[in-house]
């Protein structure tokens, strides 16, 4: 699979999963875009990687609870590409922006972290639209049980912000169909070097455990590289009839039914295998 020739814009590659898919669609020949909010270092160090890679690329700044600075990363990328290929919307604002439970949330807390999500990416699809080649590649990388469920109570403005975003993606598969651009949502498990490595590490350690003792039925966490593997997939020319779906990458934990314990389902582990 080659993506050389195609241009990728990545929301929130200057870390974690951004900079996993960044550096897999360079690994396979595509320029990319790599866009930060505040980290201008890390940012940096991405880009650095890519050329390493032997691709190329450039650092965009912005704020992607701000639809004018949205706008003006697809105004740099049409500067310094001309085109574009791909665009992967991967930003998500710092969990203290939005992380509070629903009967306390803030409406500042619930429109950030809905503007960052639905509306970035209403405005940033529409904008990846008109830059597109016929054949393009769109994907909005959520977390699909934040809307699929209701226990998290402080993840609930970033759910409701999540679940429109996938909705979108069905509307913009329909619209985009006739040019053969493809629009997907893809959900991560749970990911080793993201958000992950800032909790406090008995936080990490718990939740490391709960997915190696069976509620991820592959028994390990995700790296930002498989989340990496499963863009460049959809991003292939054997993708192309892919669209509107939210698919899970995850290792099978959105498989798990949680209304019984994993003793009483015979759950195999990675445990008892080895016992
Ligand atoms: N981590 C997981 O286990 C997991 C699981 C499922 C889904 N996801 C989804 O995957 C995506 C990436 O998660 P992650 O854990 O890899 O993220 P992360 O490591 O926390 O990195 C967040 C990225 O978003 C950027 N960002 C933060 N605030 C921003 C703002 N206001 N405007 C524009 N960009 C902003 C950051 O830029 P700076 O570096 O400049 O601050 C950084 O590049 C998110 O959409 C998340 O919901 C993650």
């Amino acid at each position: 699979m080659s993506l050389k020739g195609k241009n990728a814009l990545i929301t929130g590659s200057s870390r974690g999963i951004g900079r996993g898919i960044a550096l897999k669609l360079a690994q396979q020949g595509a320029r990319v875009a790599v866009h930060y909010y505040q980290n201008e270092a890390a940012a940096k160090a991405t880009l650095a990687k890519i050329r390493e890679l032997g691709a190329d690329g450039f650092l965009v700044q912005a704020d992607v609870c701000r639809m004018e600075e949205v706008q003006r990363i697809f105004q740099r990328v049409k500067e310094e590409f001309g085109t574009l290929d791909i665009f992967v919307s991967n930003a998500r604002t710092e969990a203290p922006t939005f992380y509070q439970p629903l009967m306390d949330i803030t409406l500042d807390k619930w429109d950030t972290a809905v503007d960052s999500q639905a509306k970035a990416f209403l405005v940033g699809a529409r904008e990846a639209a008109a830059l597109m080649r016929d054949g393009g590649r769109i994907i909005a990388i959520t977390y699909a049980p934040g809307g699929r469920f209701g226990s998290w109570q402080p993840w609930v403005a970033m759910g409701a912000g999540k679940a429109a975003m996938e909705v979108l993606c069905r509307y913009f598969a329909v619209a985009l169909a006739p040019r053969g651009i493809t629009v997907n949502a893809l959900s991560p498990g749970w990911i080793e070097d993201s958000v992950l490595n800032s909790l406090p590490e008995a936080m990490q350690q718990t939740i490391r455990s709960w997915h190696q003792d069976g509620w991820t039925p592959m028994g390990r966490l995700g790296t930002p590289g498989d989340i990496g593997n499963a863009v460049a997939l959809l991003c292939s020319e054997e993708a192309e009839w892919i669209t509107g779906q939210l698919i899970d990458v995850d290792g099978g934990a959105s498989l798990m039914d949680a209304h019984l314990p994993l003793s009483i389902q015979q759950v195999p582990t990675k445990a008892a295998e080895a016992a």
